[in-house]
């Protein structure tokens, strides 16, 4: 019988409509969390995930908002409020890259990747705050009063020559994890991160969609094979549930071995 770790809880997950952000709700959802879909562009295909959310028995709603603007955040969490009326976990998954050579790189390629994937985590972790402080443990739901995921990546610690407004974001991503995560223990309110390798999603087609570029990104990765939504997506529901409940502060590293530096392997 499979046992649903999440049951009675609701989550909210940002950028859900694609990628490493969909398989996180579908697995929450799988582990019985009621999910709210946030999505910024593609309604429809946030809609095709809360039909099959729906369809395997889940609950979930789709809503929009660009997590790097306050008013929308803010419209967001009463929305999810006012369909659910609590709040138990809130994975800050939303984000984008800009790539550019340094020498090029425009201020607005810098701000927006900035503006999206580290501010929209302080004002979704801010507003998922105040609620879990609010609402503190509820009993028989969980053993934390919140549970929040900042989505890292492996750029967290590997720098990144021509992505720099992207690996300087996770690396933000790093001390706003970390620091929230010392002034909210003492609330019970777990914060950690997950930084995923190279995962098979759209943001990154360019380096598996033909066989030359998985090749060539295979030599990164210790374990030969890129990673699946899923993983990250079963990850995120383990680490969110009570099984994990001493784990804070943290980032888990989900990449095949990327971070192990395989470049070292006969060489150095
Ligand atoms: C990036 C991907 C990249 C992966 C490994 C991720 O954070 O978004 O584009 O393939 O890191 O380099």
């Amino acid at each position: 019988m499979e046992i649903q770790k999440l049951k009675g809880q609701s989550a909210i997950i940002t950028g859900a409509d694609s990628g490493i952000g969909k398989g996180v709700a579908l697995a929450l959802a799988k582990a019985g969390a009621k999910v709210s879909v946030n999505f910024v562009h593609n309604h429809e295909h946030a809609d095709e995930l809360v039909t099959e959310i729906k369809k395997h028995g889940g609950e979930a709603i789709a809503i929009k908002a660009d997590v790097s603007r306050e008013h929308d955040v803010l419209a967001m969490f009463a929305q999810h409020l006012s369909v659910y009326g609590s709040l138990d976990i809130m994975v800050n998954n939303a984000g984008l890259q800009k790539d550019a050579k340094l020498v090029d790189m425009t201020l607005d390629q810098w701000q927006t990747v900035i503006d999206v994937n580290l501010t929209g985590q302080f004002l979704c972790s801010r507003e998922a705050a105040k609620i879990f402080i609010q609402q503190g443990v509820r009993q028989g739901v969980s053993a934390a009063a919140g549970k929040i995921i900042c989505m890292s990546s492996v750029h967290e610690i590997i720098p990144w020559a021509g992505h720099v407004n992207y690996a300087a974001s996770k690396g933000g991503i790093e001390m706003l994890m970390k620091s929230l995560a010392q002034e909210l223990a003492p609330f019970k309110i777990r914060v950690n991160g997950i930084g995923p390798g190279a995962i098979q999603t759209p943001i990154n087609k360019e380096a598996w969609e033909t066989s030359e570029a998985l090749n060539k990104l295979l030599t990164l990765i210790p374990y030969k094979r890129i990673g699946q939504p899923v993983d990250v997506g079963n990850l995120a529901a383990w680490l969110v549930s009570d099984e994990a409940d001493y784990i804070t502060g943290t980032t888990i590293f989900i990449d095949g071995g990327m971070t192990l530096y395989p470049g070292f392997s006969d060489n150095g």
